[in-house]
């Protein structure tokens, strides 16, 4: 178990408590920035993706794949050109970080972009951001504009014989173009059906059928850190395997709903509610947690979860925890059953209607699913018709059985890993809430809202 400890770690949020920090390069330059990027360009670029390897750094976006062996998939190929794609889509509910980086603090996002593509050879790169984001995409535009007069990017970046280009381009405005998949087809101009993985692994046939690399917003700003520092360094910072920092967007009913940068795993679920976000709103009780965005399967106050944690003799044992109890890391959610996916922690307290809270959910699934795949687009709508009627006060004790049925079939059988996304919260809600669905498909007398 980690000492636990009670302060933000702001790395990739630094900038922003500097006083009177604007987007613009001159403030940027003067809080040191670039300095990474004339580092790198010094450096070979396998030395680079050593340096990221070293560090462990785990993708921000979702998954938590190492970002080091990632790039390591990029086989030179003279053939073939490699791409770049910052995955700026930003659409998991309860994630609200990538674009407090991108209004606030563009030119470290930048300078991560330029710095990854020399790593991974690449020439050309874009910044997919979700289509809503009409400011951001002007904010960066601006900052590429900014870097290119600077020689930051362009032909002869620095002086040197690299050069590289930058694209900012705004999404179609749906969920699943933050999936990497649907996000290439929908830069190539196409409608974003996933692509089925294998054969399809961005790496090696990713943009135009190019080793493409795609990686998210908060992983690229941590490359000009691990430059900076070096990637044993960096490694220090969090648990093995789990290192660096999270920008955690918690909300729901905390007092302080927001963002937040902690060490990876020296928190715990329950410091980040009371301490950082000043505890459940008007004295309340907590009922749930969903810690990583709402495809992650949910954690009901009172579950007990088996850890295995170090003792002071070294020896590991296991120990059963509380969900307050459980450090806020990659690894350590996902021994919990649960992900930290992409740093959304949603809060219910005792208020909350744990029935109405799916069928939110489920509509959000219901209405996002590309429809390539049969189980996914009927099994979502199924899901929510279901909701629906329960909430509406329809519901039969037959229900609750049916809607993990459906769930069942669709986790496993699709494509992308949106059927799992959108059966996970009905499986966990359904198994850790069950009494509360069978009593609002048992009374008939449910308000209709
Ligand atoms: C349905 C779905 C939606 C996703 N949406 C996003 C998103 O909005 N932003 C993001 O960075 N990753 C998203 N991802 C994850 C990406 O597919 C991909 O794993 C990620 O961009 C890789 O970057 P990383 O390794 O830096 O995390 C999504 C995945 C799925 C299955
Ligand atoms: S799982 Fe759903 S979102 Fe993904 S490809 Fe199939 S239908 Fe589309």
């Amino acid at each position: 178990m980690p000492e636990l400890r009670a302060t933000e770690r702001r790395i990739l949020l630094s900038n922003l408590d500097q006083p009177g920090y604007t987007p613009d390069l001159g403030c940027y330059l003067k809080h040191d920035g670039y300095a990474s990027l004339k580092k790198a360009v010094g450096m070979k670029p396998d030395e680079i993706v050593n340096e990221v390897k070293v560090s462990q750094l785990r993708g921000r976006g979702g998954a938590g794949f190492s970002c080091g062996v990632k790039w390591g998939f990029i086989r030179p190929d003279e053939k073939k050109p490699v791409y770049l794609i910052c995955n700026a889509d930003e659409s998991e509910p309860g994630t609200f970080k990538d674009r407090q980086i991108i209004h606030r603090d563009p030119h470290q996002l930048l300078e991560g972009i330029i710095i990854s593509c020399y790593a991974v050879r690449a020439r050309l790169a874009y910044i997919y951001i979700r289509g809503e984001f009409q400011v951001g995409a002007r904010i960066l535009q601006n900052a590429l504009d900014e870097a290119q007069r600077s020689h930051f990017l362009g032909r002869n970046i620095l002086g040197t014989d690299y050069s590289l280009e930058i694209h900012v381009h705004r999404g179609a405005g749906a969920y699943i173009c933050g999936e990497e998949t649907g996000l290439i087809e929908s830069l190539e101009g196409k409608r974003p059906y996933p692509r089925i993985k294998p054969p399809y692994f961005p790496a090696v046939l990713g943009l135009y059928q190019c080793p493409t690399i795609v990686n998210n917003v908060e992983t690229l700003c941590n490359i000009p850190h691990i430059i900076r520092m070096g990637g044993a360094e960096y490694a220090k910072i969090g648990r093995p395997n789990n290192t660096g920092t999270r920008i955690v967007c918690v909300s729901g009913h905390v007092n302080k709903p927001g963002y937040y940068e902690i060490e990876t795993g020296a928190w715990t679920i329950g410091q980040i509610i009371n301490d950082l976000c000043g505890g459940l709103r008007d004295g309340k009780k907590l009922k749930a947690v969903i810690p990583g965005g709402s495809s992650a399967k949910v954690l009901r106050t009172g579950e007990k979860i088996k850890l295995k944690q170090k003792q002071p003799d070294g020896a590991m044992a296991e120990k059963e925890v509380g969900i307050l109890d459980i450090p806020y890391d990659f690894d350590t959610l996902t021994a919990a059953g649960t992900m930290s996916g992409s740093g959304a922690i949603i809060v219910l307290d005792e208020t909350a209607d744990i029935v109405k809270a799916l069928n939110n959910i489920n509509a959000f699934y219901a209405h996002e699913s590309c429809g390539q795949c049969t189980p996914c687009r009927e099994g979502t709508l199924w899901m929510r018709k279901i909701t629906d009627r329960i909430v509406a006060g329809g519901g039969r004790p037959s229900d609750v059985g049916l809607l993990g049925s459906v769930a069942d079939n669709i986790a496993g059988r699709t494509i992308c890993a949106f059927g799992e996304a959108s059966s996970w919260p009905v499986q966990s809600f359904v198994a850790k809430f069950r009494a509360e669905f069978e009593a609002a498909c048992a009374d008939k007398n449910q308000p209709v809202t």
